[in-house]
């Protein structure tokens, strides 16, 4: 938003946006996430926040060192687990909890990151009650479903980042079958944040406009289609742990979406209240963001295929979020 008392300005001062953002967890991915936003240079404060001693202080020193070098104004302050350095947030995003392992599924996390969450998105909201909160920690979707429930805040503010990533990752694919640069290849996943419930739309997938069908076939469609659900998982298996380069993008994109008032269009994990007719959980789909946060939820016409998938992926979301207690 634009401020008319240049008096309320507060970093950096060269930049007439008052923009705070504050990211939860200062890991791989909330410092990663901490760091695009920075470079992206259109927020004016980022608060880093983690409970281990001096972490984020130190995290938040390192990237503030690169400042000169990569050329960002944005002040970016790490805390010890201080909640009130977060206070009148317009952006807080949730990354907090454990990753997985090789071998584990999202879902499996849901024991220890449900608590963290909710302890994380409760203290959040006290400090900034008129924030837009947006998740990452998985199981993604359900710990967006349980931010809903603990924070009470209204459907618009309250975003699960995973349709993003699991796009770049199902584009990344796609470029790689069509030997084509990335930048002309738009395609989007909908569906859970999960190896089996993703839905990529191969259908709609195209090099610069025009149908992949009409350069692969459909078997290697298909096999594009089948790594990018597992693209998570193949990236643990190499790494030991959950990747982080990739999805500290993806949200801090969402983040540049609200914050310039973008209204651009990414599949998100949101509250359904019978839109593509489920309700009562957060599922990945296509929404517009922009500075109020989703602005409207995008209707695709789905084929009979694709709507039976999402039908099956929310059954599993579903069944993810009746393991929570309120
Ligand atoms: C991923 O797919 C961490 O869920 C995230 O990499």
């Amino acid at each position: 938003m634009y401020i008319k008392d240049k008096s309320q300005i507060r970093f950096p001062p060269s930049r007439n946006i008052d923009m705070k953002v504050t990211v939860v967890g200062a890991g791989a991915v909330g410092a990663s996430c901490a760091e695009y936003i920075a470079i992206k240079n259109f927020a004016s404060e980022v608060v880093l926040l983690d409970i281990k001693e001096g972490f984020a202080e130190g995290k938040a020193m390192d990237l503030m060192q690169t400042a000169s070098l990569n050329g960002f104004d944005t002040r970016i302050v790490g805390t010890t687990n201080d909640y009130s350095k977060t206070a009148n947030s317009d952006i807080c995003v949730i990354t907090s909890g454990i990753p997985r392992k090789p071998g584990m599924t999202r879902e499996e996390l849901i024991g220890i990151n449900a608590g963290i969450v909710k302890m994380v998105a409760t203290s959040l909201v006290a400090h900034s009650p008129d924030t837009i909160l947006i998740v990452v920690s998985n199981p993604m979707d359900t710990m967006t479903y349980l931010a809903h429930k603990v924070t009470g805040l209204p459907k618009n503010r309250i975003i699960g980042m995973g349709g993003a990533l699991d796009s770049a990752r199902f584009k990344y694919r796609l470029a790689e079958a069509l030997d084509a640069p990335i930048s002309d290849v738009d395609a989007m996943v909908i569906g859970g944040h999960s190896d089996k419930g993703m839905v990529p739309l191969t259908r709609l997938a195209t090099r610069n406009s025009v149908p992949v069908t009409q350069f692969i076939s459909q078997e290697r469609l298909d096999a594009v289609r089948e790594a990018t659900k597992v693209g998570g998982a193949t990236l643990t298996g190499l790494l030991g742990t959950s990747a982080w380069y990739a999805p500290g993008a993806a949200v801090s994109g969402l983040v540049q979406a609200i914050a310039c008032d973008q209204k651009k269009i990414f599949p998100c994990s949101v509250l359904l209240e019978g839109e593509y007719g489920l309700t009562d959980l957060c599922i990945g789909v296509p929404v517009v963001l922009g500075r109020t946060g989703i602005e409207k939820i995008v209707n695709i016409d789905l084929s009979d295929a694709e709507k039976q998938h999402m039908q099956q992926s929310a059954a599993g979301v579903t069944k993810t979020n009746g393991l929570l207690s309120f």
